[in-house]
């Protein structure tokens, strides 16, 4: 079912656990992340990248993603955000579309930018009811990048982050704590960083650049409190691999669906495990179906 993310948000810090916010980019992965909430028996945001808005259109993602959503997925609670929305204008159609989450991303700009733009943000979205996530200390990288190492890492300063929440009032934040997007050799988490933040901060983090961490270390982070962990290059090498491999197999194939089948499949898998590694699996027990 389509809810509300501070539904199940609230639910994961009552909780102590994480929700997967996983990027999506076509149906496939879509449905994916339905059929292993499903299984899971786990609530789960799907998220779109302004890129992955522009490559299946607002309104068509908007629309499968709440269909899907009713159901295939009626049984756990799924909510939809956009993940770094780069402009006012970025946000403000989502908002419209009916997300009931939107992030803000203007971690490159001098600090009193970001926070006069997230704070106009707020301002409208806080109207309509929606969630706005805000974040300090760019998080370097994009979703599917894969090098052996990043050059530099940077890192948040606690004190702005402290500074940003209180002053802008969003509902969650995401800082940079030493991971980045993709996949890298030196991504790691500052544990020390996210302490100090969760001290001060009493709003739910996000842990972005999921995908390349270590598990004992998201499970650590878990337990310091982080409540949302963003997953994107996981998935979109879980799909491309699969599509690799089954075409190549299948050179003579004329039915798409029987290429993209195995992808779905793939996805799902990769999702179940992050629901268990994050804690978020279990928690919602599946409806009966009445007889
Ligand atoms: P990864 O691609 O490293 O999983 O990061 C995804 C993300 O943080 C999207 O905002």
């Amino acid at each position: 079912m389509l809810v509300h993310i501070k539904d199940i948000v609230r639910e994961a810090q009552k909780g102590g656990y994480a929700l997967g916010a996983f990027n999506v980019t076509n149906l496939e992965s879509i449905l994916a992340v339905a059929r292993a909430a499903v299984k899971a028996n786990s609530a789960a945001i799907i998220q779109v990248s302004e890129s992955a808005i522009k490559y299946m259109g607002l309104k068509p993602v908007t629309h499968i993603v709440s269909t899907v959503a009713k159901n295939v997925a009626a049984a756990v609670p799924i909510a939809l955000h956009l993940d770094h929305g780069s402009s006012f204008d970025a946000v403000f159609e989502c908002i419209n579309a009916g997300f009931t989450s939107v992030h803000i991303d203007a971690s490159s700009l001098p600090l009193d930018e970001n926070i006069n733009l997230t704070k106009q943000v707020v301002k409208v979205a806080h109207a309509r009811r929606v969630w706005v996530q805000g974040e300090v200390g760019a998080i370097v990288g994009s979703p599917g990048d894969i090098s052996a190492r990043l050059k530099a890492i940077p890192l948040a300063k606690p004190e702005e982050v402290i500074k940003f929440v209180k002053e802008t009032k969003v509902d969650t934040i995401a800082a940079a704590i030493g991971t980045a997007h993709g996949v890298h050799a030196n991504e790691d988490i500052v544990f020390s960083l996210l302490k100090a933040i969760k001290k001060q901060v009493k709003i739910p983090f996000i842990l972005h650049g999921g995908s390349g961490v270590a598990d004992s270390k998201i499970k650590k982070a878990v337990k310091e409190g982080v409540n949302i962990i963003n997953v994107g290059t996981d998935l979109k090498v879980a799909f491309c691999q699969t599509l690799i491999n089954t075409c190549l197999k299948n050179k003579k194939e004329t039915d798409p669906r029987n290429l993209l089948k195995p992808t779905i499949a793939a996805m799902e898998k990769t999702i179940m495990e992050k629901m268990k590694l994050f804690g978020s699996a279990g928690r919602y027990r599946a409806a009966k179906m009445e007889t």
